[in-house]
């Protein structure tokens, strides 16, 4: 697909962490597309995530729900969309186990209702369409330590109720290009660290913790490894994906990065000690081994090879720097952390933490 032409391009969930990246990289690297961001601004989705590109002249806010196919078929026609990238979803796994039918109705019916709306808007004429949908690692299920990393062919296994609702989407998306013909691509990436990143998640959890002195929760025994990458080179990678991935294939993501929680905790109080010009090791005190996390899959590891062999796409990243930058970046944008988790999340916090 040439990314000369002029296209219009949905992205659905461009509000928040990964999309909020996604629509920034598109806007400005394609002024000659025209970029939708249709959100229904949940918890997790912010604007101000966008503040630096909301002006520009080929983008757009839409606000609207996935789960409505109503307004994703008007969508659509309305705009004459040509290309989907759709990231919109329920994204943490502890909030799926407390909320499994949230996961089920945005994620596999929002996805449902793209894939009807684009069908029947685009009716037969694929040829310049396509609809890249964006997934996640945790559908293949956990390895043990010394297990090959998943690949593209590694069967799906998820474990809670967040990767069977990502797992059952992507089953939808090769129904519809296997029965329909609908031109797709599925992603599959691993764990995203960087800017943007709502407090709930891991690693801006600890250093918002760290920076006010508050408990570090650890589940289980911190022995769980996950496969870290840069939210822009997950950028770059569906770049790459969206405009020369091979029709009706996945692709795997991944930074060949990985880590023990513990050691990223470790690595993560570190670097916040050293930017507030604390005693080395002065936030130890604050690890806490709590209960762990229902179904906790031990390890994700990606193969990136296919990637890598058929794109040319590497990620430019080092976690070392990456971290770094991530860390300052927290600690230099303290208010849009407060906005973030003030109210609604404070609750959150509260039940999720409080029995722990
Ligand atoms: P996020 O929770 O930060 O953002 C999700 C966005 O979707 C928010 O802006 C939210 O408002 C929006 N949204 C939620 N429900 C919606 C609905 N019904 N209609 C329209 N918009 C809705 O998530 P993220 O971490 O940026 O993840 C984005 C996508 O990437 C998800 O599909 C996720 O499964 C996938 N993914 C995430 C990671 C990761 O490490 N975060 C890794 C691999 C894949
Ligand atoms: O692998 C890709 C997935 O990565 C994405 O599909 C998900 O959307 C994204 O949320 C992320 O899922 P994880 O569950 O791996 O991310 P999280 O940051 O919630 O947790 C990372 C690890 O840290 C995991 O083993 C659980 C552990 N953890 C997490 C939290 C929030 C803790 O030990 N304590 C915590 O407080």
């Amino acid at each position: 697909m040439a990314d000369s032409q002029q296209r219009c391009i949905l992205v659905t969930g461009g509000a928040g962490f990964i999309g909020s990246h996604v629509v920034r990289h598109f806007v400005r690297k394609y002024p000659h597309y025209r970029i939708i961001n249709v959100d229904q601004l949940t918890y997790a989705g912010n604007l101000e995530n966008l503040a630096d590109v909301q002006d520009a002249p080929n983008y757009c806010f839409v606000r609207g729900d996935v789960g409505d196919l109503e307004t994703m078929r008007s969508l659509l026609r309305e705009q004459k969309v040509d290309g989907i990238i759709h990231l919109a979803a329920e994204s943490h796994v502890d909030r799926s186990i407390c909320d499994p039918l949230l996961f089920a109705r945005t994620n596999v019916m929002g996805t449902l209702n793209l894939l009807q709306a684009a069908r029947e808007c685009w009716s037969g004429q694929w040829e310049g369409r396509r609809f890249h949908h964006v997934s996640t690692d945790e559908v293949y299920g956990a390895l043990e330590p010394g297990e090959a990393a998943f690949s593209e062919t590694t069967p799906y296994s998820p474990h809670s109720p967040y990767s069977a609702s990502k797992a059952s989407s992507d089953h939808f998306v090769r129904a519809y290009h296997d029965t329909y013909g609908l031109p797709v691509v599925l992603t599959n990436c691993s764990n995203n660290y960087g800017p943007y990143q709502f407090p709930e998640k891991l690693i801006p959890l600890c250093i918002h913790n760290i920076c006010e002195e508050k408990p570090l929760p650890i589940y289980g025994n911190g022995e769980n490894v996950r496969d870290w990458l840069h939210v822009q080179d997950h950028a770059q990678a569906i770049d790459e994906v969206f405009h020369r991935g091979r029709d009706g294939e996945s692709y795997n993501i991944g930074g060949g990065n990985e880590w023990r929680n513990i050691d990223i905790v470790r690595k993560l109080i570190r670097l916040v000690d050293e930017e507030l010009g604390r005693p080395v090791g002065y936030s130890d005190r604050l690890i806490t081994f709590v209960a762990d996390r229902a179904g906790h899959d031990l390890r994700y590891a990606i193969n990136a090879e296919k990637l890598r062999r058929e794109l040319g796409w590497v990620p430019q990243r080092s976690f070392e720097t990456g971290l770094r930058e991530t860390v300052k970046w927290y600690m230099e944008h303290a208010d849009w952390v407060r906005n973030v988790t003030s109210g609604a999340y404070e609750r959150y916090y509260a039940e999720m933490y409080g029995d722990r």
